[in-house]
């Protein structure tokens, strides 16, 4: 609940280093956004899901988004993974504007630096647990060895090496996620974004799929944000935001 369930879940020991806090001011921010807006037209008005948010994320900073339902969580989740354009203002990943970037450019981005885990396990029912960690592989220039070898070390890398062959039908909702999470990972990618991961979890398949999560985000040095309704997801991170009404608010800072 306080300090001592945050401090707990803190990481202490070394890898520290990889994830600064904002006093050290030697950190690379991974993502700059300035004045970032969006709006969607409707029929007869136009919704704000974005109204002018301003927000740095540290390279390595374990992020956790919460809010109320239609506060702006997944839109914003769709800026930082390069799925979306702001209408205006500016989002950048590193060196790169994906605010004025084009299609192919956003989808290179994807590519290289993004994994996502989507609301739902977003598996495709008729393949198996290797199929859809392998159509993270959009293009075909990846040879299908190659494809396959990745595609079974991420699920063994999630603890599924035994589930490879079997359909989403025939696993749990844990393991359906823990194949979800493969596909984020198999491409290697910088930045680890998950809407809801825990959202259709009791609470001991929850632990456990943050419990990956977090070793990944440590093992792997990733940046990582978790769109969550779930307190005990967000105390988890390293920082939480807030965003309603389209405006992020910081509910605590990195230590
Ligand atoms: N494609 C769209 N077209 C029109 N309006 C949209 C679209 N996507 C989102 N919105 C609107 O933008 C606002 C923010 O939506 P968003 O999906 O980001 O909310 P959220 O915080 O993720 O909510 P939830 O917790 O229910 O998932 C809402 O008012 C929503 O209706
Ligand atoms: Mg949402």
């Amino acid at each position: 609940m306080t300090g001592a369930d945050a401090a707990a879940t803190h990481p202490t020991t070394a890898t520290d280093t990889t994830h600064p806090t904002t006093a050290s001011g030697g950190s690379s921010p991974m993502y700059t956004l300035t004045a970032v807006t969006k709006t969607y037209a409707q029929k007869k008005r136009t919704v704000t899901a974005l109204d002018g948010v301003d927000l740095e994320i540290p390279a390595g900073q374990m992020v956790a988004i919460q809010g109320p339902t239609g506060g702006g969580k997944s839109t914003l989740l769709q800026m930082l993974g390069a799925l979306d354009r702001p209408t205006s203002g500016t989002v950048r990943l590193g060196d790169a504007d994906l605010s004025t970037a084009g299609d192919r450019a956003l989808a290179a981005v994807r590519a290289r630096e993004i994994g996502f885990v989507f609301q739902g396990f977003n598996l495709i029912p008729t393949l198996t647990a290797a199929e859809n960690v392998e159509t993270a592989f959009a293009d075909a220039s990846t040879p299908r060895a190659e494809r396959r070898s990745r595609a079974t070390e991420a699920l063994a890398a999630v603890g599924l090496a035994e589930r490879a062959d079997h359909l989403p039908g025939e696993l749990s909702g844990g393991q359906q996620q823990r194949v979800a999470i493969a596909r984020a990972l198999v491409g290697q990618p910088t930045v680890l974004l998950a809407d809801e991961p825990t959202g259709s979890l009791d609470e001991a398949t929850r632990d456990e799929i943050m419990d990956l999560l977090e070793s990944v985000w440590r093992d792997r040095g990733l940046t990582l944000v978790i769109v969550t309704h779930d307190s005990a997801v967000a105390r988890r991170a390293q920082r939480r935001l807030r965003i309603a009404g389209g405006t992020v608010t910081e509910l605590q800072p990195a230590a």
